[in-house]
């Protein structure tokens, strides 16, 4: 994988943001489950932990309702955590955002957290950084705390080059709201940056690590949300 990974965030905050805006890659109905997931669990959520963080615009509204403690957010852009500091100035918590590689700072942190949660981001580590960071995440949660796992994900069978035939044909047949060259570069980022796990590896690496998980119930085969929760 390139050692520069996926700064969709730095050069193109603007197309992400219409990307939310026309709801593409489900942002609403992940935030809806968000919500769900904040007010059921089995644990006051008190401390948050964002992986890949970007501008924590929509986490921070989804947390304004429960009270939380701490929030702390890892990005490797410098631009992502400037625009981040923004859209937390309101959410009433301690706050602390660093910069660097979710993988690296996970491993050397030596906090836990009642909720650690990941929204388009682990899909731009290999297999095995999956894996090893959701190991991480495990070790970094409080007992019955929740991992929430926001992602891009590969069908059963389905191959990198299949997935991205597939998605890139989904966006320019499916996202009319962006112009051409602005799908033009999230085609040329995703073949260069994407390596999106298949749903079922993700969800037998998180059992077989102890998680118990569910999916949310989106009807949509590339967007998912893993909700696990630590036994
Ligand atoms: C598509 S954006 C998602 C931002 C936000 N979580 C959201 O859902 O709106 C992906 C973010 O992950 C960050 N990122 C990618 N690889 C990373 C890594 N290894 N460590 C930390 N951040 C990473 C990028 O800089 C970018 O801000």
């Amino acid at each position: 994988m390139n050692p520069l990974p996926a700064i969709l965030f730095s050069d193109n905050w603007n197309v992400y943001q219409k990307i939310i805006a026309n709801n593409y890659m489900l942002h609403k109905e992940f935030s809806h489950y968000t919500r769900e997931a904040l007010s059921t669990a089995s644990i006051p959520i008190k401390s948050v932990l964002d992986l890949g963080c970007g501008d924590a615009q929509l986490i921070a509204k989804d947390l304004a309702s429960i009270g939380i403690d701490t929030y702390t957010g890892y990005d490797l852009s410098e631009a992502a955590l400037a625009q981040a500091e923004h859209f937390l100035q309101y959410l009433p918590a301690q706050k602390k955002l660093s910069l660097g590689r979710m993988e690296n700072l996970i491993q050397d942190a030596t906090n836990t957290w009642d909720l650690i949660y990941s929204s388009y981001a682990i899909h731009h580590l290999s297999d095995l950084g999956k894996q090893e960071i959701m190991l991480e995440v495990y070790n970094h949660l409080n007992s019955n705390g929740l991992f929430l796992m926001v992602d891009v994900m590969r069908k059963k069978d389905q191959s990198r080059d299949a997935y991205m035939d597939d998605y890139i044909g989904g966006i320019r047949q499916n996202w009319p709201g962006l112009e051409i060259r602005e799908q033009d570069m999230i085609a040329n980022h995703i073949h260069e940056y994407d390596f999106p796990a298949i749903d079922l590896d993700l969800i037998d690496w998180a059992t077989s690590i102890g998680f118990s998980v569910q999916k949310a119930p989106v009807q949509d085969d590339r967007h998912q949300m893993l909700i696990m929760q630590k036994g």
